[in-house]
């Protein structure tokens, strides 16, 4: 289920705010011009490639296009395995985006399915967001974040582009991430 943990910067264990509520999480969220939306879901099969997710989603993908001038669209895929090699593709994946970062435009994905965790670094607070099926998170240009998707990633998003680059971070070098629950501890 989504979920909205809000707590302070500089203790973890003080939790300002924990709720499911997706009205409160958008008003939340609201004020720093980040969405939250649920789509309706569409059924497809486990291992649906990014021609059948897109085209699934096509009317949603290309309304989301349109109104944010993103250019480019793509589906990623996380899935545990027994792959001798999956345990190091789940680290190097997850490790990628768990600092804290930037970017020089929005990050804007749609979970088609699994889940992720969206932390954003705002006003003396930190806004974790854990989305699930049906959520398209919208974070602007600039905003304080990191992701993650947890110790065994599971999960499928759409991203949205402005550019071929939109996905490169710029750390901020602030540690704030290595002292605030993961995704494994927030659900
Ligand atoms: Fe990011």
């Amino acid at each position: 289920m989504t979920l909205l943990q809000v707590m302070a910067e500089g203790d973890r264990d003080d939790v300002l705010l924990r709720t499911t509520d997706l009205a409160v999480i958008a008003a939340e969220l609201a004020p720093f011009d980040i969405t939250l939306e649920q789509w309706d879901t569409v059924e497809l099969s486990d291992d649906a490639g990014q021609d059948e997710v897109l085209e699934a989603y096509k009317a949603d993908v290309e309304k989301v296009s349109k109104e944010g001038d993103y250019r480019l669209v793509d589906v990623v895929r996380m899935k545990p395995s027994d792959d001798p090699e999956w345990p190091a593709k789940a680290k190097g994946a997850r490790e990628k985006f768990l600092n804290e970062h930037t970017h020089d435009e929005d990050e804007v994905r749609f979970f088609v399915e699994g889940k992720g965790c969206f932390y954003l670094h705002l006003a003396g607070k930190v806004y974790a967001v854990v989305c699930e099926r049906g959520d398209l998170m919208s974070v602007p240009a600039g905003t304080t974040h990191w992701f993650d998707m947890g110790s065994q990633p599971e999960f499928c998003a759409i991203r949205f582009f402005q550019e071929e680059d939109g996905w490169v971070a710029g750390f901020t070098g602030d540690g704030i991430s290595s002292r605030m629950p993961t995704l494994d501890e927030l659900v």
